[in-house]
């Protein structure tokens, strides 16, 4: 149940709330599921008439959908309303909190939804403080801060306690968009709604997991963002992360927001650091060098991002261990990178001994497959091969809801559980911290591989076992 609630988002022009937010919000309205008198303020820098926003808007759901409803749009436009506002400019937030107090229009209950400049996300808090819209006094106040938390682990404390001056930790919606994506909430329901699994689940039956995200994109226009983050702090210590946790922790005692998140802190928080005197036979990084994908010629990184001696990573691999009874002595294998082959997010669990493999994939299928070893029909009774069960997590007419929205609305109705705990976040940032610190210090040019390619045969050097291979 969602209260009436004005959702105000910053960074309204960006690009995040044009592919996304704005087309979400649109969905959400025209399945139902926005009350009735909730009112969406988009604030942005730039002044823009009211009029000229609702154009903005159409134009954003044109480009977005084939088609849709005339009255659901006229619906959607009335709760859409536009405000120019400086993150940095107290008098212009005096009259931002003016104009929000106008309760005909705007419910008090207050989602804050930061899609800006991460430098920005202090400075805004303490400025609607300052103006008194982060106190709960009959109405609830709440502040969802995009991803990057920090950019290490004295940044993210350094963000925390500035902005924990002003907010509670309930209050605080720090974002993972993985976890909006309905693939990782499955990860919890195939592993605690099938007893079938919880016996096979430990190093007594599992030999080794491999969690993957690998994309044929580039890194486009984000080339100063990339140069200051590279593919270990932007994928692997958030999303890959994240997918580790849920298929590892323990079963949490209810699932309730906090019981959940507890779960995922104590996994996070018990992988052993990666000891830097060995770090090569750990963590692998690579460049994307010039070549072609599907045909189109496309740069390399060095070239993109006009820097010959960057040895920012876009392909990064590490071999992390869990310090506990059930994990000990099992390898987890992250890896991710742009300009790979395929665009394929997933999680594949090794059986001991035999070539077993339990495969969840996220994107773009969403699956879940099991490799068994069968007999090939024929006289020879020594010939086997490979079954794979297969299953749709999809079906058609399942409904289908993108991360954003599904977080969106988490964010209207006060659940956190598919948010970041700060402990969350502190845990990721301090097992890659030192790997990236090692890294940067290491001048050494990075593996560079072909774009469309697999992975860099060099990257199989943080194998446990040389008969290790990287799952397909
Ligand atoms: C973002 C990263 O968090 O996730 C991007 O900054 C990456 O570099 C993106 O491309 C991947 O998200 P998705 O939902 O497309 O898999």
């Amino acid at each position: 149940m969602i209260d009436n609630s004005t959702l105000v988002l910053f960074g309204a022009r960006g690009n995040l709330a044009k592919v996304k937010l704005i087309p979400g919000l649109f969905h959400l309205d025209e399945a139902g599921k926005l009350p009735k008198n909730m009112k969406i303020l988009s604030v942005g820098r730039q002044e823009v008439e009211e009029n000229e926003w609702h154009s903005n808007i159409k134009e954003m759901l044109d480009k977005k959908f084939k088609s849709y409803d005339k009255n659901v749009f006229e619906r959607f436009i009335k709760r859409n309303y536009y405000h120019a506002n400086l993150p940095d400019d107290p008098e212009a937030f005096v009259k931002f909190a003016e104009k929000l107090a106008n309760k005909e229009v705007f419910p008090q209950n207050l989602a804050f939804f930061l899609s800006v400049r991460p430098s920005d996300f202090a400075l805004i808090v303490k400025q609607l403080s300052e103006v008194n819209l982060l106190s709960e006094s009959g109405f609830w106040r709440r502040v969802l801060i995009e991803k990057p938390f920090g950019t290490c682990l004295k940044t993210a404390i350094e963000l925390q306690s500035s902005i924990e001056e002003h907010l509670k930790e309930s209050q605080i919606y720090r974002i993972d968009h993985y976890l909006g994506k309905f693939s990782l909430q499955n990860i919890m329901t195939t592993r605690f709604k099938n007893s079938v699994l919880e016996p096979l689940w430990s190093n007594k039956h599992i030999e080794q997991i491999q969690i993957t995200n690998h994309e044929t994109l580039g890194v486009g226009d984000r080339t100063v963002f990339y140069e200051a983050t590279g593919a270990l702090r932007d994928m692997i210590q958030s999303h890959l992360l994240q997918m580790l946790a849920l298929v590892t922790m323990e079963k949490p005692k209810t699932m309730s927001p906090d019981d959940v998140r507890l779960e995922k802190i104590k996994l996070l928080e018990s992988i052993a650091a990666v000891p830097l005197d060995k770090i090569t036979n750990f963590a692998f990084r690579g460049q994307y060098a010039e070549g072609h994908i599907n045909g189109d010629k496309v740069e390399g990184y060095l070239a993109e991002v006009e820097n010959p001696d960057s040895v920012i990573e876009t392909y990064a691999a590490i071999k992390l261990f869990i310090k506990n009874s059930r994990w000990e002595k099992v390898p987890i294998y992250l890896r991710t990178a742009k300009r790979l082959y395929e665009n394929s997010t997933s999680i594949a669990i090794k059986f001991k001994d035999h070539d077993n493999w339990l495969t969840i994939n996220i994107q773009p299928n969403e699956t879940t497959s099991f490799e068994l070893t069968t007999l090939q029909p024929g006289l020879d009774m020594n010939q086997n091969r490979q079954t794979t069960l297969k299953g749709n997590n999809r079906v058609q007419g399942d409904e289908t809801i993108d991360a954003y929205e599904t977080l969106m609305l988490d964010l209207l109705s006060g659940d956190q559980s598919k948010f970041l705990h700060i402990d969350e976040v502190k845990a990721a940032w301090k097992l890659v911290d030192p790997i990236i610190e090692y890294w940067s210090n290491d001048k050494s040019k990075p593996i560079q591989y072909k774009p469309g390619e697999f992975d860099p045969k060099e990257s199989k050097i943080i194998f446990e076992d040389e008969n290790q291979f990287w799952k397909k």
